[in-house]
């Protein structure tokens, strides 16, 4: 039987940047800012971490199924801003939420983290090593922005979402496919130079704002409308999809300009494809089940949809997963 979501929830901070925002601080604008990246505002905390932002939307989850926390027996956290290097937020989420019974870890694949994620909640439960897994997708990205770069600062919010995944009870619904990929020819592009092993933080990294973001945007650009919209079409080729029998595309929400060419090449219409990346900006691991969430509280989601996520970050990371819907609304 395969496994599926059976419950979810989101959550944003609630202190919202605009473009204006940016623009009195940096030489940037809202025309500039909206025309590449169809970005207009974002969420930032302004305190506590990632586990802060997962815990209100774990505990609405837990509210929604009916379940205590004891029930859940799996944490995974999908992030790249953990609060701490270890212990692991998926630990952390376990005490504020008071799990008893479960094990977990983090999961980092950048923006593609809930796509991995989801594929391993997912695994875990077909094979029944796992009966209740509380899967997060979240990151506060205004801790490693460079506030001062124009070409980052704007592109970035923080959020959270969180799913439940459980065995499906009828085998026609749940997740049915997924592709995933890995190439570690992407560091240059897109990645943080120190605070890890190989260049441990120290006064010098400090100074030299080497615990940000780095980002060349051109050749990332690139290869995100390749990877997102070749893995995308690939998983209608392999499932015999055809565009009109797809009811939503999910994508990361990195850029709307990466978000059409992927719905381009997939031959579906921009009805048909969730796009909330002008309210919240690249919350990046946490975009993917935010928008879900979205969906699923505007009752846009109906039972049997065919449902297609796709992603693509840093690695570079990117993926596509075949989810057939299996919740009431
Ligand atoms: O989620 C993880 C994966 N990440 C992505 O998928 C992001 C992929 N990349 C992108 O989305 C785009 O490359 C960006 C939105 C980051 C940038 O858009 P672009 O069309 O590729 O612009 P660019 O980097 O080529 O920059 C064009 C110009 C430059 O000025 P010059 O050299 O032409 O004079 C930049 O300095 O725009 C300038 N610029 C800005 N101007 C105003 C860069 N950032 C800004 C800004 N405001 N915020």
């Amino acid at each position: 039987m395969p496994a599926t979501i059976t419950a979810l929830a989101h959550y944003l901070p609630p202190d919202v940047y605009t473009n204006e925002w940016f623009a009195k601080r940096l030489d940037t604008n809202d025309e500039w800012i909206f025309s590449r990246t169809g970005i207009k505002e974002r969420r930032f905390a302004k305190d506590g971490g990632t586990s802060d932002l997962i815990v209100p939307a774990a505990q609405e989850v837990l509210k929604r199924r009916g379940i205590g926390p004891e029930e859940i027996d799996c944490i995974i956290v999908c992030t790249v801003t953990p609060d701490h290097f270890f212990p692991s937020t998926a630990a952390l989420v376990q005490r504020k939420l008071g799990v008893k019974n479960a094990w977990g870890f983090d999961l980092s694949a950048a923006c593609s983290g809930f796509v991995f994620g989801i594929i391993t909640a997912c695994k875990l439960v077909e094979s029944g090593a796992a009966q209740k897994i509380l899967l997060c997708g979240s990151d506060k990205m205004s801790s490693i922005i460079n506030f001062d770069d124009r070409a980052q600062a704007v592109l970035f919010g923080d959020g959270a979402g969180v799913c439940l995944i459980e065995k499906s009870n009828d085998d026609s619904l749940g997740m049915l496919d997924f592709r995933a990929y890995l190439d570690g020819a992407g560091e240059p592009h897109l990645h943080m130079v120190a605070g890890g092993s190989f260049k441990p933080a120290s006064e010098e990294t400090v100074k030299n704002k080497e615990h940000y973001i780095v980002q060349e945007g051109q050749p990332v650009f690139k290869a995100a409308v390749i990877g997102m919209a070749d893995v995308s079409y690939e998983i209608m080729e392999r499932n015999n999809l055809k565009a009109e029998d797809i009811a939503w595309l999910i994508p990361h929400q990195a850029n709307l300009r990466i978000i059409s060419a992927t719905a381009n090449r997939m031959g579906i219409g921009m009805d048909k494809v969730m796009v909330n990346i002008e309210k919240y900006g690249n919350t990046t691991a946490g975009t993917i089940p935010i928008c879900l969430s979205e969906l699923y509280e505007n009752k846009q989601l109906k039972k049997g949809d065919n449902i297609v996520l796709s992603s693509f970050g840093a690695g570079f990371t990117w993926g596509a997963v075949y989810l057939k819907w299996n919740m009431n609304d």
